[in-house]
């Protein structure tokens, strides 16, 4: 880490600033933190698959007991709890299901397909898992805050915290396990800074949101995990409450009276964004080295033509769809999709993956092609429940991507592809490690 990026006392690694009245932690000393790899989460290793071929083949999710389709006709699966939801994988089904009001994301509707461990309590995933009119509430109180516009002036901040991170990177290595040194901590560091959560407590609210979406833990530690998020959140509240600062809570609590939105609402909604914000993001960052390290020639297109960057980022996501089936609905009347009729209380998967890879509308879809225009791809969703957090997510892959191409050159997989295991026993697939030189 160069002299003008060592952390002052009390700062973190990236100065980020402790939100006013909250419990912070001893902050490391700069030498522990110069020249060396955050530390990793102590969590119990991730099962998962080895990577082979294209990234359809690359994620069953076995423990699941489906798998992602390519496009075709809908079919049932049989999930753990012997409910049969259909799941849709055409992409004019997948639109129709996330754009047509008759199918709810509500998870309390009774046939709501039960995909993660943690039981679901109404309001616990905030307005993902609601429709209209409290969703558009709870959405709005956000979305100023995720413009395009919004968006891009963070754009110095995250390039300041990915030349932070590569140099510590370069300082300790060769080798590095990426996923370690730079596709979890980037986007951890982002969410902190926007929730306005110290960076030091990110060790508990990874292996926490890491559990509250796990398909395969005991429904205890599910809910053990949501339980301590639940009083982390609260404590946060309370924090901001005395005393608001910059951050997103603080935004959201200016609005609190005129949107009649209550504290657990807020809570919800922060830790919707914790979870959503990090985890995803660094599943694709993992991905999108992946992918690139595979076909080197590609990473090297980009690193001679830098503005190449956003239509392979897009690609990327279109390409990868790391979201895998996360994007649950239920229908509240019958509905006929392309080869079928969805009955009223039954349940629909939507696989991204597949629309993504749908031939019709994508030629040639299990070829990554930086050059081809992707408009239209599913990555973020599609309907009302898009991804608010799209324009920051394209703004950190793009600063990722870039920075990493540009400050290693030679940078290579440590490891035969084949080796390396992507963690599908999880809503979103990404590697569990990714050893890297250069
Ligand atoms: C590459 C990274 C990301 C991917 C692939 C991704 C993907 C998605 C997808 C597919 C949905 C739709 C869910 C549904 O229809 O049920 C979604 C929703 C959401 N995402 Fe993201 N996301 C990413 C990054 C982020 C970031 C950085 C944030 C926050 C800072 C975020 C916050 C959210 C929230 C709050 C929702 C719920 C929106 C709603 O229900 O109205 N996401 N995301």
């Amino acid at each position: 880490m160069s002299a003008s990026r060592r952390a002052r006392p009390g700062c973190t690694p990236f100065c980020f600033r402790t939100p006013p009245g909250l419990r912070v932690r001893p902050a490391r000393s700069a030498a522990s933190l110069s020249g060396a790899c955050p530390p990793r989460t102590p969590t119990a290793p991730r099962t998962g698959t080895r990577s082979e071929g294209t990234p359809m083949a690359e994620s069953p999710l076995t423990a699941a007991r489906f798998t992602p389709r390519l496009p075709g006709p809908a079919t049932r699966v049989t999930l753990p709890d012997g409910s049969r939801p259909w799941v849709v994988s055409r992409y004019a089904d997948v639109r129709t299901v996330l754009s047509d009001p008759r199918f709810s994301a509500d998870d309390q509707r009774p046939g709501f397909p039960r995909i993660i461990s943690l039981p679901p309590a109404p309001g616990w995933l905030s307005f993902l898992r609601m429709d209209p009119p409290r969703h558009t509430v709870l959405r709005r109180t956000l979305t100023a805050h995720f413009t395009v516009r919004r968006s891009e002036t963070l754009r110095p901040e995250v390039e300041r915290v990915t030349d932070g991170l590569l140099d510590a990177m370069a300082e300790s290595g060769p080798p590095a396990d990426l996923v370690e040194c730079f596709a979890l901590p980037l986007p951890s560091l982002v969410i902190c800074r926007l929730l306005g959560v110290p960076y030091e407590d990110h060790p508990m609210f990874q292996e926490h949101s890491r559990n509250i979406t796990a398909t395969d833990i005991p429904q205890e530690t599910a809910l053990a995990s949501a339980d301590r998020m639940e009083r982390y959140f609260a404590e946060l509240l309370a924090a901001r409450h005395a005393r608001p600062g910059d951050d997103l809570i603080s935004l959201v609590l200016a609005q609190q009276k005129a949107a009649a939105v209550t504290d657990e609402e807020i809570i919800a909604m922060a830790r919707l964004m914790l979870v959503a914000g990090h985890g995803t993001m660094a599943d694709m960052i993992g991905m999108s080295v992946l992918t690139l390290l595979r076909e080197p020639e590609r990473a090297e297109e980009l690193r001679a033509a830098p503005e190449l960057l956003r239509p392979a980022v897009e690609e990327l996501m279109r390409y990868l769809s790391v979201v895998r089936n996360a994007i649950t609905r239920v229908a509240t009347a019958d509905v006929r999709l392309s080869d079928t009729v969805v009955a009223a209380g039954e349940g629909v998967i939507v696989e991204l993956c597949g629309a993504n890879h749908d031939g019709e509308v994508f030629p040639e879809p299990g070829r990554f092609d930086p050059h081809r225009d992707p408009r239209g791809h599913v990555g973020f969703g599609y309907g009302i429940h898009q991804c608010i957090g799209q324009a920051l997510a394209r703004v950190e892959l793009q600063v990722a991507l870039g920075g990493l191409l540009r400050r290693f050159p030679g940078l290579r997989l440590a490891a035969v592809p084949e080796e390396i295991v992507i963690h599908d026993q999880a809503v979103v697939a990404g590697p569990n490690t990714l050893p890297v030189t250069w």
